[in-house]
C-alpha cells in the first residue's frame, strides 16, 4: 500500500513536473517572426565552454521543485549517505594560509540533521551558518531526475559533441546568510545555479600557484576539496560574481573557487558531469596519489598516456583493493556536531 501510495504520488507530481518550466535556457523569440534566436545563449558561450568561466541566464529558480515546503519536504526524507551538513567560521575568519593550525584556524565541521523536520532544518540554516548539501538528488527524487535529463538534453543541445557530458548529478546546496565556502576545487566539470538569495563567487585560474598536481591527488585520495592553500592576493586573478538568481556559472575543469554568501538565505543548485578529459585526469590523480600517498614516492608526471601512466593506473587499481582508500577517508571524516534547532553559530 504504501508502494502504491508512493507511486501514485511520483505520478501526480511527475505530471507537475512537465509543466515546471519551459526550457532550462531561457532564448529570445523574435516578435515577428516568432523564430528562437537563440540571444541568451550566444555562441561565445559556447567557443569559451571549459576554458574560460562564463555566465548564461536559466529559469530554474521560477521552478516549484525549489518552493520552501517541497525543499522542505526534501531535506526531511532525505538519505544520510547522500547529504553533508557543515558548520564553518564567520567570513574574514579564514587564514591565509590553509594548513595554518592556530588559533584563526578555519572552522569546517560536519554534522547531523539529527531528526529535525525539514522546515525546521531550514529555520536552523536561515539563523545559524551552515551549508547543507544535497547529493545526488537525481537519484533520490524522480522530479530532480527529470530536470537533470532536461538540463544534460539543453546542454547536449548548445555544446560541442567532443564535450561529452557522462555521469551526470544534481545537488541542491541551502545555506545561511554570510556563509562561506572555503577556496577549493571539485574533480568533475561543475556548474552552480543560483536559485534565491544571492552571493559572490571568485573562479580562479586551474593552473600553478593556483593549484597543483599534488592538490588534486590529496582531493582524489583524501576526499577533502576545501584543503587547498589560499592567498588573499590569489583574488587578483580571480573572476569575480556577482551572482543572482536565474544566473549559472560554469567554469574550467578543477578551477579553484570560493563563495560568500550575502546576508540572506541561499538556495543554489550544483551539477556536475564527467567527460574522457576529466576521467582521464582522475584515473592519473588516483595513481599518482597512491604512489605519494600510500608508497611514499614523489611522481613526476602528469601524462595521461603511454606506459608509465598505464603502470600507475593498474598499481592503484590493485592498491585499492586492500581497503587502505576507505580507511584513510573514513579517518579524516568525524561528525562534529548535531543540528538541534538552536545552533546560531
Ligand atoms: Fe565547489
Amino acid at each position: 500500500m504504501v508502494v502504491l501510495l508512493h507511486n501514485l504520488r511520483v505520478t501526480v507530481f511527475g505530471i507537475g513536473c512537465l509543466l515546471m518550466v519551459d526550457a532550462v535556457f531561457p532564448a529570445s523569440v523574435d516578435p515577428t517572426t516568432g523564430s528562437n534566436s537563440g540571444a541568451l545563449w550566444p555562441e561565445r558561450i559556447t567557443r569559451v565552454w571549459g576554458q574560460q568561466p562564463v555566465q548564461a541566464p536559466h529559469t530554474l529558480h521560477r521552478s516549484p521543485l525549489f518552493a520552501r515546503n517541497r525543499l522542505a519536504d526534501l531535506i526531511e526524507h532525505y538519505p544520510r549517505e547522500h547529504y553533508s551538513i557543515i558548520h564553518m567560521s564567520a567570513q574574514g575568519d579564514d587564514p591565509a594560509d590553509a594548513s595554518d593550525v592556530g588559533s584563526h584556524a578555519r572552522l569546517w565541521s560536519e554534522g547531523d540533521i539529527s531528526n529535525l523536520s525539514g522546515e525546521a532544518i531550514l529555520q536552523a540554516i536561515e539563523a545559524g551558518r551552515f551549508w547543507l548539501n544535497l547529493r545526488y538528488t537525481d537519484r533520490v527524487d524522480a522530479q530532480f531526475r527529470e530536470l537533470q535529463d532536461e538540463i544534460v538534453a539543453e546542454l547536449r543541445q548548445r555544446l560541442p559533441a567532443t564535450e561529452q557530458i557522462s555521469n551526470p548529478s544534481l545537488g541542491v546546496l541551502i545555506s545561511s546568510p554570510k556563509a562561506q565556502v572555503y577556496y577549493h576545487c571539485d574533480l568533475p566539470n561543475q556548474s552552480l545555479w543560483q536559485i534565491s538569495g544571492s552571493k559572490t563567487v571568485y573562479v580562479y585560474p586551474n593552473i600553478a600557484p593556483f593549484l597543483s598536481g599534488e592538490d588534486l591527488e590529496k582531493i582524489a585520495i583524501f576526499e577533502l576539496e576545501v584543503d587547498l592553500a589560499y592567498e588573499p592576493w590569489f583574488d587578483e586573478y580571480a573572476v569575480k560574481f556577482d551572482f543572482q538568481p536565474g544566473q549559472m556559472l560554469h567554469w574550467p575543469l578543477n578551477a579553484p573557487h570560493r563563495v560568500e554568501n550575502h546576508d540572506c538565505l541561499n538556495i543554489s543548485v550544483t551539477t556536475e558531469y564527467w567527460t574522457r578529459k576529466a576521467l582521464l585526469n582522475q584515473r592519473l590523480n588516483m595513481a599518482n596519489g597512491t604512489l605519494r600517498y600510500k608508497l611514499g614516492m614523489t611522481p613526476r608526471s602528469r601524462r595521461t598516456v603511454g606506459p608509465s601512466f598505464f603502470v600507475k593506473s593498474a598499481v592503484q587499481a590493485l592498491l585499492s583493493r586492500t581497503g587502505w582508500l576507505d580507511e584513510v577517508r573514513t579517518s579524516n571524516k568525524p561528525l562534529e556536531f548535531a543540528l538541534n534547532g538552536d545552533s546560531s553559530d
